[in-house]
């Protein structure tokens, strides 16, 4: 039975979790800077590394306090390695070689979408997994599709070409003078708006793109219809249930041909957008079961890197103290 403390700083959440056999959450400290960057309509990445530098030690502290335990009691400490802003996940990466070193405790880097595939197994549903399944990551940074046949076993099927979905959803909630992040104000405005009201593009029906996913032109089509109104005026709620229905139809038609494709057992939704409620509901059509984590799971925490390291550890897959950054890191690799 493994005890990780694991430090998540790849954004703007200044995250730290102790976590038990890679299912047990014995803390979940997050420490988000959100309000911090709505004032500049996005993640400030200069502000956003500063004050990772400023609570990342309160937030590690709280962490070890809340899961009632010492250092000498935990086997690794895992950090999130990338991908991500650099200076963000710098923070995280020498706290956690600091502590490895002063503490004489192995150090495991972590994929930042690693951790998100793992935060399902910190649910209940973690008894039930099977593989084969296919995981979505959907989050501010992904739209990624990974086929998975066992633990550490990523087959990658495709993935962003351009704009992220969560990307997209920020995107267009500037356009639409709503607050940042825009996916959780643009997700609530479509409660009351006509998703049928504007007939916005999918890029689902073109061979070319595969698995793949497109964006960047629905984003421009939005943007195209924002421009025939006085701001004032503009439908907001219609255009948001029109937006969000043309990113929920591209997400589960793909997610359905895949899942079909591959005889999966499950589809598991992560990352911040699997919190859209329009994407929910529609993905529960599904032929096979659907899961996605709670809230807290959804958008960036500690406990899913923790999750995931649980794995690394079991394998003797420890990363050396001179880990450094990848924060282009593109793709997954399996082990
Ligand atoms: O996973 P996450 O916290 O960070 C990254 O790794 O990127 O995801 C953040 C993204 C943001 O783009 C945010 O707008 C989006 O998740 N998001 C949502 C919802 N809640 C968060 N998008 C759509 N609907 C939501 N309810
Ligand atoms: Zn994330």
């Amino acid at each position: 039975m493994s005890r990780i403390l694991a430090i998540e700083t790849s954004c703007d959440e200044t995250a730290a979790a102790v976590v038990e056999g890679g299912t047990r959450i014995l803390s979940n400290v997050i420490a988000s800077q959100t309000d911090l960057h709505a004032q500049y309509g996005g993640v400030f990445p200069e502000v956003a590394s500063r004050k990772h530098i400023e609570v990342i030690y309160a937030v590690v502290h709280q962490a070890m306090q809340q899961a009632h335990i010492g250092f000498e009691d935990l086997d690794a400490i895992a950090v999130t390695e990338g991908p991500g802003l650099v200076g963000s996940l710098l923070v995280g990466v020498n706290v956690a070689k600091g502590l490895a070193l002063g503490r004489g405790k192995p150090l495991i880097g972590v994929n930042h979408i690693e951790g998100h595939i793992y935060s399902l197994w910190l649910t209940e549903a973690a008894a039930e997994i099977e593989f084969p399944l296919l995981t979505l990551v959907v989050s501010g940074g992904h739209t990624e599709l990974y086929l998975m046949r066992d633990h550490g076993q990523y087959e990658h099927l495709g993935g962003t070409l351009d704009d992220a979905a969560g990307e997209a959803f920020d995107k267009v909630g500037r356009l639409l003078g709503l607050p940042f992040p825009g996916g959780p104000a643009i997700d609530k405005a479509a409660t009351d708006g006509n998703p049928t009201a504007y007939d916005f593009p999918r890029a689902v029906m073109e061979q070319e793109y595969g698995y793949d996913f497109s964006f960047s032109g629905l984003k421009t089509a939005v943007m195209r219809v924002t421009r025939r109104f006085q701001p004032e005026r503009l439908p907001v709620n219609d255009l948001a249930a029109s937006f969000q229905a043309a990113v929920v139809d591209v997400l589960v038609t793909k997610t359905a041909q895949a899942a079909a494709a591959h005889e999966v057992t499950a589809v598991h939704l992560t990352g911040g957008v699997s919190a859209n409620r329009g994407l929910r509901q529609a993905m529960s059509a599904l032929p096979v079961p659907v899961r996605y984590p709670p809230p807290i799971l959804c958008t960036d925490n500690a406990a899913m890197i923790g999750a995931a390291a649980h794995w690394h550890w079991l394998n003797g897959r420890f990363s050396p103290l001179s880990l450094d950054v990848t924060p282009n890191l593109a793709l997954l690799g399996s082990y």
